[in-house]
């Protein structure tokens, strides 16, 4: 991947780390990540959680993505942490190595979500915890104004088209369940709307979105559904709100 495509990869995935900064804060409290020695992040991408967990934590972090681009990216900005080009289908790691594995936006992405989640099973200790972050289902996503309900349905069929998983999240819980992992707890990311994005994340949001949805509809409508969705924030009157899952589940003790 390029650097610029990097570099916008990195500030799209900087929002929504913070989206979801809540949740992260409830989870690492509730297994007391503070006291684990080794974390492994699956899927790290240009290293924005791998970081945040490095800076927060005195302890060691290893990301693992398949994207080698990614991987140099995420070396450069985080030399705290350490940062390996791999599958998560086959993780190199020898089994129960870490105390705690975790993954941010990675399931609804992959062909093979369990898998991934046994392997991260397999390389964590007995009695440590494996976590999703976040994974969101855009099957419950919801628009005001209504007009704007379209960009969601095509967002669910740009999805698909990527070989994406928009209705990953619902299932997180029964993926815990078939990785038998115990203890699972599960939930969904609240929503609150106060003022509105500023205008670098609206565009990010919308350059991406028009990218994705470019095959679907013509230029002219994307551009429209632009329009209505900044009045509305402008208006303070725009809602959009994407369940966002995450859950926790603790590999068995021996
Ligand atoms: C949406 S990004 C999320 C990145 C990061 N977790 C974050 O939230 O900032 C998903 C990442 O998963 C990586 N990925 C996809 N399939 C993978 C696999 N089989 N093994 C490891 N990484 C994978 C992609 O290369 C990408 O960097």
């Amino acid at each position: 991947m390029q650097q610029e495509t990097l570099e916008r990869l990195h500030s799209r995935y900087l929002v929504q780390a913070a989206w979801t900064a809540s949740i992260r804060e409830q989870l690492f409290d509730s297994i007391q990540i503070n006291g684990t020695h080794k974390v492994l992040e699956v899927g790290s991408g240009t290293g924005v959680i791998s970081a945040e967990i490095s800076q927060q934590f005195p302890l060691e972090i290893v990301g693992v993505d398949i994207d080698r681009s990614a991987v140099t990216f995420a070396k450069n900005i985080d030399p705290a942490s350490s940062y390996l080009a791999g599958d998560g289908n086959n993780l190199p790691f020898q089994p129960a190595v870490f105390d705690v594995a975790v993954c941010h936006f990675l399931l609804l992405w992959v062909e093979d979500p369990e898998k991934i989640l046994d392997e991260m099973v397999r390389v964590t200790k007995p009695g440590g915890w494996v976590l999703a972050l976040a994974e969101p289902d855009y099957g419950g996503r919801i628009d005001y104004p209504r007009e704007l309900e379209t960009v969601g349905q095509m967002q669910i069929q740009a999805l698909l088209d990527q070989g994406a998983k928009p209705y990953l999240g619902r299932t997180l819980r029964a993926l815990f369940h078939a990785a038998k992992l115990t203890e699972i707890r599960s939930g969904l990311l609240g929503g609150e709307w106060q003022g509105s994005p500023d205008e670098e994340q609206l565009e990010s949001e919308w350059e991406t979105l028009a990218r994705d949805l470019s095959h679907l509809l013509p230029a002219d409508e994307i551009e429209q559904f632009r329009r209505i969705d900044r009045k509305a924030w402008k208006m303070g009157t725009r809602v959009l709100f994407v369940p966002t899952f995450y859950a926790a589940g603790r590999v068995p003790p021996i």
